[in-house]
């Protein structure tokens, strides 16, 4: 397909960023890569492009965007106000993959924000993303550039699989470095309270700031041990193939999957066995690529060991939880995709 560029990580080419950031001033969609996942990006303030965002993705009309920007004086002149530990976190954390969910300035389109008063902010450090941001000046909405509900895309084979044709561009810098979203903090409640685990771990912000919560979601769905079933509910990162999670001490997991290996084995069934235990960052760096590596492999079953919940590990957790659909993650799924 020739909607897709190779760009080089490290020092894109310019031609390419101009290309790009052409696109997205006609209105356009470019997907490109962040630390995170690739995005799906329009021009935050064009009302046009932000639908076709929306129609590409599937995505329902209430689940509000991500705006990026490439630096704090845009990102302070797209809020109401400035909440306390903004400057010290932006200052630590941005460029990165810190997002942060604030008042917003009424010059914001309510079609980004899903007609919340509040706006969820980015400065990501990917140099491709930063260069894009650069090159137009504007702040760029881009959720993950999946099809809704399917495991966030860490490759650009992978944007093409979900969105194909529905995007104008595709900047193709090869795999994203951390594999899980940033995190989503929200600094209206006071002490702010994590929405979304992500790539900056509770415990580093803890450190930068004091106290900050969990969403009692996030909380009762990492808690939450045991195998989750199947359930009725409608997934998120879900792959095709069922995830079966097995939580709990290291030993007692592997006891656990040597059974279910066997009984799937009896079944006739395939399975995938996802088991970074001991390495959270290199669990959330490669989780959403195995899981449509197991699609591809046509696999019935996902074996999940879950990983302890410092660290990276939450992030993963909580992805987990909802790929698997257990009723506990569910419950949030409104909240977040
Ligand atoms: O790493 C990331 O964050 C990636 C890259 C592309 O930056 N983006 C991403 O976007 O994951 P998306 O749309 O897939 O997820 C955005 C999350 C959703 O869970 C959404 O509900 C939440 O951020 N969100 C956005 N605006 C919000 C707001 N005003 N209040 C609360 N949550 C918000
Ligand atoms: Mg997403």
């Amino acid at each position: 397909m020739n909607n897709v560029v190779a760009v080089d990580p490290q020092a894109p080419q310019t031609d390419v960023i101009e290309r790009a950031a052409a696109i997205l001033y006609g209105g356009g969609l470019v997907a490109f890569p962040t630390e995170t996942v690739y995005g799906l990006g329009a021009l935050a303030l064009n009302l046009k492009a932000i639908h076709k965002i929306f129609l590409a993705k599937e995505r329902p009309d209430w689940d509000p965007l991500i705006v990026h920007v490439g630096d704090v004086t845009l990102a302070r002149s797209l809020m109401k106000g400035v909440p306390p530990s903004f400057e010290a976190l932006a200052n630590q954390f941005w460029p990165g993959p810190l997002t942060f969910v604030v008042d917003k300035a009424d010059h914001v389109p309510g079609e980004v924000t899903a007609h919340r008063p509040t706006v969820a902010l980015r400065m990501p450090g990917h140099p491709v993303a930063a260069a894009l941001l650069k090159a137009t000046g504007a702040p760029i909405a881009a959720p993950s550039a999946n099809r809704f509900g399917r495991p966030s895309p860490t490759r650009a084979e992978h944007v093409l699989e979900d969105l194909a044709s529905r995007v104008d561009l595709i900047l193709d810098a090869g795999p994203t470095p951390m594999g899980v979203e940033s995190t989503v903090l929200d600094l209206t409640q006071s002490p702010p309270v994590i929405l979304r685990p992500g790539g900056v771990p509770r415990e580093e912000l803890e450190q930068a700031i004091g106290e900050v919560h969990l969403a009692s979601a996030v909380e009762d769905e990492t808690a939450r041990a045991g195998l989750a079933g199947p359930g009725m509910s409608l997934k998120h990162y879900a792959p095709h193939a069922r995830v079966e999670l097995l939580d709990g001490e290291i030993d007692e997991s592997v006891i656990a999957l040597k059974r279910r290996v066997e009984e799937l084995k009896r079944e006739g069934k395939t399975f995938y066995i996802l088991s970074n235990y001991g390495d959270s960052r290199l669990y959330a760096q490669t989780l959403f690529d195995q899981m449509r590596d197991a699609d591809a492999q046509h696999a019935d079953v996902i074996l999940a060991i879950m990983p302890p919940t410092h660290g990276l590990g939450l992030a993963v957790r909580d992805r987990l939880l909802r790929a698997s659909g257990s009723p506990a993650a569910a419950k949030k799924k409104t909240d977040h995709e």
